[in-house]
């Protein structure tokens, strides 16, 4: 059976879920201890050594004392009972008891140091990984599905934490344990120590046929919950097409082919554990009645002591269930080995979009009047598609530039580039003729203020929205911004005005109140350069009269980037852009453009109906 977890595959494929794909857990369980991720691993540990190493310590004694009962039931039973000798036999009842509650006080503070640790290994790595996801480049992004990276931040850890807080001490433990009862039962009779651990073949035997199945059903279960989030994820995020192309009973049925793939192999695994445990118990149970014939022989003929057997049959108890544990502990450590390599290939993921490095000193701040040059640029997202070929236009500062195109033409991607959300391909992107690549990240981005096509909002509330976590703008700065582009009217008629909730993505308002919301944080934030990236959609003509109104207090006074759909939005501009497949075409104001009667005019001639009509109403 391949990696694939098993399930009529056309419907898989027809699923179209996308997501974590399976090969993805090919590796799944591979190796069980790869040196190098190890050491990466116990990285994460060396702050907490202190922690680890008095945990083990507990861990050792409590495996030692645990050896101890047994033992003190023997020379109880040779030393006392048998004997009449009555002295001595409550200093061994009570070193018993003392035995019992030294174990207990080291138990508790094993488990409780460990699993602090763990949680404290764990919310270091969680924060290393979110640390790392917001220095990726939005090409990253463009490459790699959300629920794909949701499963390095939950699943994986999850694996770590596994590995941190059960696993590896408690598999120490049970080596100790297996260890040291072995020695003990050798040191007390060779003879019955060969009877007793003459099992061992057997449950070496059932052992691995435990641990090649549960791996396997393991790696399928994997592999169906995978399946199951990717096409959760993509179909809750597109419910209201699934419904409104009624899709429904479609959706349904996929997904219970996935679920049902799940479940049985759920069952399965429930199988093999459901087979092993009685089956080790079983085991256990045929040595201690090797133990009692043999030993009891023994012990009729002289040659063995009472006490011995007694204890034999008690060590012989506790060996058997490490022995199970343990495997479960490898399977485990497989888990969490598999996920350490993809968590680390995560964190290893270059960052193509940096600021420049310490060796060129980065311009920090961008002190000049702020002169934007695009420069022979040509930028392609994938190989040599190129989406810009050969750019080159000037914004001086002040100066209100409009871009105008079909769409696909290229526009948002400018945006992009002047952002560094990606890097130009070839020739550069100036401001004051420095290289935006020789300038700061933070420098470059914080001059702008963006207005995106899809105004993305957070969940919290519209004062959040607008401020959008820098302090430095106080409640009636946002009140101003959202008065000054009109938004105040439409949050005033919501039910906590400024404090209502905004759900996620901003799902509860319309288009045209989302793009006032972005124009409101954009103003808040004072930049000295806005960038517009006009929303597509249409907006009926009130909405669209408070937007140019808004605009017009927006830009006054900003060096402006204002990509447009609506034509009359730049008419007024110093300059207009036009660009068609990835060229910069005609540039000139609108009436100079218009006298060209090249493309600009044929756009203009398009849209010309339409807003005759609008304006008209
Ligand atoms: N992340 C991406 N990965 C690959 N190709 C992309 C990506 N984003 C955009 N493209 C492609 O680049 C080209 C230009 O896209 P861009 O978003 O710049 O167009 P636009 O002019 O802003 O269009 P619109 O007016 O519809 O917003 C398109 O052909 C698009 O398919
Ligand atoms: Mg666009």
């Amino acid at each position: 059976m391949g990696p694939v977890p098993p399930g009529p595959r056309s419907d898989r494929e027809a699923a179209g879920v996308r997501g974590e794909a399976p090969s993805d857990y090919d590796d799944v369980l591979g190796k069980a201890y790869d040196a190098r991720l190890m050491r990466r691993l116990l990285g994460f540990m060396r702050p907490h050594r202190v922690a680890i190493g008095w945990t083990l310590v507990a861990v050792i004694g409590l495996s030692a004392l645990q050896l101890a009962p047994p033992y003190l039931t023997k020379v109880a039973i040779d030393a006392h009972i048998i004997t009449g000798e009555l002295d001595g036999l409550d200093t061994l009842a009570l070193l018993f008891l003392g035995v019992l509650v030294v174990s207990y006080v080291l138990e508790y503070a094993q488990t409780y140091t460990l699993q602090v640790t763990g949680q404290r290994i764990i919310f270091d790595l969680r924060m290393r990984i979110q640390e790392h996801l917001q220095r990726l480049d939005v090409a990253f992004y463009d490459r790699n599905p959300v629920g794909r990276l949701m499963t390095r931040v939950t699943t994986d850890v999850d694996a770590l934490n596994d590995l941190f807080a059960s696993g590896v001490v408690s598999a120490f433990r049970d080596i100790f344990m297996l260890g040291g009862i072995a020695i003990v039962l050798v040191v007390m009779d060779w003879r019955l120590a060969i009877v007793a651990l003459s099992v061992l073949p057997l449950i070496a035997l059932v052992t691995q046929w435990f641990r090649r199945n549960a791996r396997h059903s393991y790696r399928q279960v994997r592999g169906w919950i995978a399946q199951i989030n990717a096409f959760l994820q993509e179909n809750i995020t597109g419910m209201a097409t699934v419904q409104l192309f009624r899709r429904e009973a479609r959706h349904f049925d996929r997904f219970d082919a996935i679920n049902q793939g799940h479940r049985d192999a759920n069952l399965a695994s429930i199988f093999y554990y459901a087979v092993f445990y009685p089956a080790i118990e079983v085991l256990g149970a045929l040595a201690i009645a090797a133990i009692i014939w043999f030993g009891g022989g023994w012990t009729l003929q002289g040659t063995l002591e009472l006490g011995s057997l007694v204890a034999f049959v008690l060590y012989s108890q506790r060996f058997f269930r490490p022995i199970s544990d343990l495997s479960e502990k490898f399977n485990l450590l497989q888990a969490a080995m598999a996920s350490s390599e993809r968590i680390f290939a995560l964190l290893d993921t270059p960052v193509s979009v940096e600021s420049p490095r310490t060796s060129v000193p980065p311009v920090s701040t961008l002190t000049g009047p702020g002169h934007i040059r695009f420069e022979h640029v040509w930028f392609a997202y994938r190989d040599d598609q190129y989406v810009l070929e050969d750019v080159t236009f000037d914004v001086a500062p002040g100066q209100r530039v409009g871009v105008v195109g079909a769409s696909g033409a290229g526009k948002t991607t400018l945006i992009n580039l002047l952002m560094r959300f990606y890097d130009v391909t070839r020739g550069r992107i100036t401001i004051d003729g420095v290289d935006i690549r020789e300038v700061s990240l933070t420098a470059l981005r914080s001059r702008f203020g963006l207005v995106l096509q899809d105004g993305y909002l957070f969940s919290g509330t519209v004062a959040d929205n607008i401020r959008l976590g820098s302090d430095a703008i106080s409640d009636a700065d946002v009140r101003r911004a959202a008065s000054a582009v009109h938004a105040d009217r439409f949050i005033a008629s919501l039910p906590d005005g400024f404090d209502s909730a905004v759900a996620e993505r901003g799902a509860t308002f319309s288009v045209g109140q989302r793009q006032l919301l972005s124009f409101a944080r954009a103003l808040a934030h004072q930049p000295l350069v806005l960038i517009l990236d006009e929303a597509t959609s249409s907006i009926d003509t009130d909405t669209e009269l408070l937007i140019q109104d808004a605009l017009r207090v927006l830009m006054s006074g900003r060096t402006t980037i204002a990509i447009a759909h609506r034509l009359s939005t730049v008419q007024g501009m110093d300059a207009i852009l036009v660009f068609h497949k990835g060229r910069l075409r005609e540039t000139g104001s609108h009436q100079e453009l218009l006298a060209k009667r090249g493309l600009y005019f044929t756009l203009y001639q398009l849209q010309y109906r339409d807003q005759e009509a609008a304006f008209a109403r």
